[in-house]
């Protein structure tokens, strides 16, 4: 099979490692990459989002499956126009991927499928949305209905906070558009995990589940990032919770998704907290989680690309899905001063020392080649250095063993990735 990975994130390196593994496929191109896709795949320099490049690129080299990383193609209805010109890929078309696209559309989903979340109400009127609030008690959750980079979700202590989140969505537009909508809803307590799930449009396999460590300090402090480190398996979430989620969470979607006549094809991933009354539904997400993918893809111990493949075919039940039972941990190594300013084209240097470690794996998210030949920073997460392990600690200890090998001016991390496994 000829592969063509769309994105050019941690998440993205983790699929062309994984994919690279099969016998299944013979070649791997990856648009647009970064310094370590290059490493097991061909770089080619077409955007992510740049559909109608992709379309015709996939279509002139023969490409048999193309896979998607990021949401914003699925967004943009990358899998609507791969399928209009007989072009196979996985991953949900525009419709369904609105349960990530539009807070609106997922909540009304989870209400009609009865599937366990916090209450909520959805006003496009701002005045409306205030009187709602004054009956509420806080915290509470105000999110931005459409895409807005992973910053239109705000838990409001108070009135005033909830009341200014409402004032930069819907009257300032920080996030134009996507603020038309809000969101407010109860907030919940108890520790969040994320399920994510193979779906073929009906059968639905879901994966360990895993913990992200969302904010960029140790101790969960700091501002909200993409996500800092992850660890699987998760205490709290063991098998029986994934097939409690499954059950009264991703099946229902799925099949909810189905009712609206286009059915739902892709990874599914459940953002759900593990309450007291059991697990609940925080959001969804149409697409691998980054960095919860390059925790998971080392525990597979099936063929991925078969799993895809079968999936575009709606024959997932056919193929096996299995992980191993092992512990695996990612550590996000990040640029001084993300999530919010920071420099780029710091020389990295220790990166071929640590993946020569046992069981350790470098992915690259924010890197490039310079002209000098050198592996450089682009972006504010840089790396996603992941180990395994038969424990936890072992696991552990192996990553941040990686992490000590490997340099650049003003790295940031966390270093209590896992810490609730101990
Ligand atoms: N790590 C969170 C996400 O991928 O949305």
């Amino acid at each position: 099979m000829k592969i063509l990975v769309v994105g050019g994130g941690g998440r993205e390196h983790a699929l062309c490692w994984k994919l690279a593994q099969s016998q299944e496929v013979h070649k791997i191109y990856c648009a647009p990459g970064n310094a370590g896709t290059a490493l097991v795949a061909e770089n080619v320099r077409i955007a992510a989002d740049d559909i109608d490049n992709l379309v015709l690129f996939a279509d002139h080299q023969n490409v048999d499956l193309t896979v998607v990383g990021p949401e914003r193609p699925l967004l943009l209805g990358i899998v609507d126009a791969f399928e209009a010109r007989g072009l196979r890929i996985f991953g949900p078309s525009r419709e369904p991927a609105m349960l990530e696209g539009s807070k609106a559309f997922s909540k009304e989903i989870m209400r009609r499928a009865g599937i366990p979340t916090g209450d909520f109400a959805v006003f496009e009127d701002t005045g409306k949305a205030r009187d709602y609030l004054k009956a509420q008690t806080f915290p509470i959750v105000v999110k931005a209905d459409g895409e807005a980079g992973g910053k239109g979700v705000v838990v409001a202590q108070d009135f005033a906070e909830a009341d200014s989140a409402i004032r930069r969505f819907m009257e300032e537009r920080i996030f134009g558009a996507s603020g038309d909508k809000v969101v407010i809803e109860q907030c919940l307590f108890g520790e969040e995990a994320s399920v994510m799930a193979f779906v073929d449009g009906e059968t639905v396999i879901p994966m360990t589940a895993v913990q992200d460590h969302k904010r960029a300090l140790d101790g969960d402090l700091g501002p909200n990032t993409g996500g800092m480190g992850a660890y699987a398996p998760v205490p709290a979430a063991p098998l029986a919770v994934v097939e409690e989620v499954t059950r009264r969470i991703l099946r229902p979607a799925v099949e909810a998704v189905r009712g609206t006549g286009i059915p739902y094809r892709g990874i599914l991933y459940a953002g759900v907290m593990l309450t007291d009354a059991g697990p609940m539904c925080l959001e969804f997400n149409c697409r691998f989680g980054d960095p919860e993918t390059q925790v998971v893809l080392p525990l597979l111990t099936s063929d991925l690309a078969s799993i895809f493949s079968a999936a575009v075919d709606a024959e997932l039940e056919t193929v096996p899905v299995k992980f191993a039972h092992r512990s695996a941990l990612t550590v996000v190594l990040a640029s001084g001063g993300y999530p919010g300013d920071y420099e780029v084209g710091k020389p990295i240097t220790g990166l071929d020392a640590a993946s020569k470690l046992d069981a350790v794996a470098v992915f690259h998210a924010g890197t490039r080649k310079n002209d000098e030949g050198q592996v450089v920073t682009t972006g504010g997460r840089v790396l996603s250095i992941t180990a395994t392990g038969e424990t936890f600690a072992e696991a552990r200890e192996r990553c941040y063993a990686g992490v000590r090998r490997i340099q650049f001016e003003e790295m940031q991390y966390r270093t209590d990735i896992g810490y609730r496994a101990l």
